[in-house]
């Protein structure tokens, strides 16, 4: 049987690695083979291109090439990583996908966000998640965890963290947009809550795709 596409996304800060290592736990607790790699890393040809992504000396990147280069990197992960994984039956849950780069790059960058979309669907073949939780957080919020987790540091974070308080918002918005016009496969999650609340919440939406697979293969 072939595995599930699980991916996780929502604005810096939100709680998707601290989600996602509570899922992975949760799932290998229930016997679930389930694979979690670092998108846009995840391959040693996307590891790279990560690094030119998120670097804060390149503050001439225009919105276009970094559209390019996240969907590179995707391509790759997509064919090295997720689609073998889903093939021999592993469960793959990714922090961040397509949804990320429609929303940063579109709704944030502003960039077309048709042609953002029809540039990843080259980039994955079309693959799209069975399940994406979407942890929904006001931006100073999480913005605010970032900064006291530490992970801003002198100079403010990466590239990406160190943008406008308005940009951040835009981002919210369209991945909010984009719930509300893929119903069926997100599940929107108030990551304001405290850490447990929340994982009881992924907990849910996970297990219901779980179970409704059984019942239908
Ligand atoms: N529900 C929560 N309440 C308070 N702090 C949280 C919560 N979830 C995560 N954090 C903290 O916020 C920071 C950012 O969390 P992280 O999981 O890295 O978010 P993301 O990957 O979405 O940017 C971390 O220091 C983490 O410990
Ligand atoms: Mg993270």
């Amino acid at each position: 049987m072939r595995g599930f596409f699980i991916t996780l996304e929502g604005p810096d800060g939100a709680g998707k690695g601290t989600q996602g290592r509570r899922l992975v736990e949760h799932l290998r607790r229930a016997a679930v083979d389930v694979l979690n790699p670092r998108e846009p890393g995840g391959t040693s040809i996307g590891e790279r291109i990560r690094r030119v992504l998120l670097d804060d000396t390149h503050r001439e990147m225009a919105p276009e090439t970094e559209m390019l280069l996240f969907a590179a990197s995707r391509a790759q992960f997509v064919r090295e990583v997720v689609r073998p994984a889903l093939a021999r039956g592993t469960t793959v849950l990714s922090e961040r996908y397509v949804d990320a780069s429609l929303a940063y790059q579109g709704f944030g960058r502003g960039l077309d966000v048709a042609l953002v979309r029809t540039v990843n669907d080259v980039a994955t073949g079309g693959l799209l998640p069975d399940l994406t939780l979407l942890l929904d957080i006001d931006p100073p919020v999480g913005l605010e965890r970032v900064q006291a987790a530490g992970r801003a540091g002198a100079a403010g974070g990466d590239r990406l963290e160190q943008e406008t308080l308005a940009f951040h918002q835009r981002v919210r918005a369209g991945f909010l947009q984009l719930a509300r016009e893929s119903p069926k496969r997100f599940v929107v999650i108030d990551a304001q809550g405290d850490v447990e609340r929340v994982h009881r919440e992924v907990v849910r939406a996970v297990d219901g795709l779980l179970a409704g697979r059984k019942v239908t293969s």
